[in-house]
């Protein structure tokens, strides 16, 4: 069964999309350790709930990123982890933490990538008028929200919708194809070539 370490910062509704879809057997995985980068993240109690093991590093006590993600990555390492998730992990991931994990790491980015990257993703849709957002599952690289796309699902945006509504509506389609991608990837069925990911056999 595949190791899986999440990194989250808040919530963590999409770590517990992805409890849900293990407890339900729809992912043959197990969730390895929980990372996360601020104390009193709800993911923690997520964690807690369902025995998983987490850690907090504080970002504070390292002297540069570099050595913040090469302990991130020793951890994950020590954990044995084989893919590592982030799910609401509102930071840069650098080099030493890519470097340990090529085209193992997972975000999800509440847009259609490559549009409207950074922070407030669903409120630059908004401002935009865009008609059609969405949400975007996809490897990590050095850049922001950028990396090898593996999943998208997009929603509609409707003359009413507030940042509120359009957010509610992309995140029912984030836990639906975030677990997705992560089964993909446990099934083997992810080629990356280039910038694209090939789906199939
Ligand atoms: C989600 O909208 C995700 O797309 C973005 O951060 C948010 C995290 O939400 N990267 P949650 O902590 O998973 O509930």
């Amino acid at each position: 069964m595949i190791k899986l370490g999440v990194l989250a910062s808040g919530r963590g509704s999409n770590f517990q999309s992805i409890i849900d879809s293990i407890d339900r057997g729809a992912l043959d995985a197990e969730i390895a350790c929980l990372i996360t980068d601020n104390r009193s993240a709800y993911a923690i109690e997520r964690a807690r709930l369902h025995n998983i093991p987490h850690v907090y590093i504080n970002p504070a006590g390292y002297a540069s990123r570099d050595i913040f993600y090469r302990s991130i990555a020793d951890e994950l390492q020590f954990c044995e982890v084989e893919l590592v998730v982030l799910a609401g992990f509102m930071r840069v991931v650098k080099k030493p933490l890519i470097d340990a994990f090529p085209m193992r790491i997972m975000n999800i980015h509440p847009a259609l990538l490559p549009s409207f990257k950074g922070l407030n993703a669903q409120k630059q849709a908004l401002d935009y008028g865009v008609r059609i957002a969405g949400c975007t599952v996809h490897f990590v690289d050095e850049e922001v929200d950028s990396g090898p796309i593996i999943l998208q699902e997009a929603v509609p945006v409707f003359s009413d919708d507030t940042e509120e509504s359009l957010s509610a509506r992309i995140l029912e389609s984030e836990h639906r194809i975030y677990p997705l991608a992560i089964k993909l990837f446990i099934e083997g069925k992810l080629r990356v070539t280039g910038n694209t990911v090939k789906i199939g056999d």
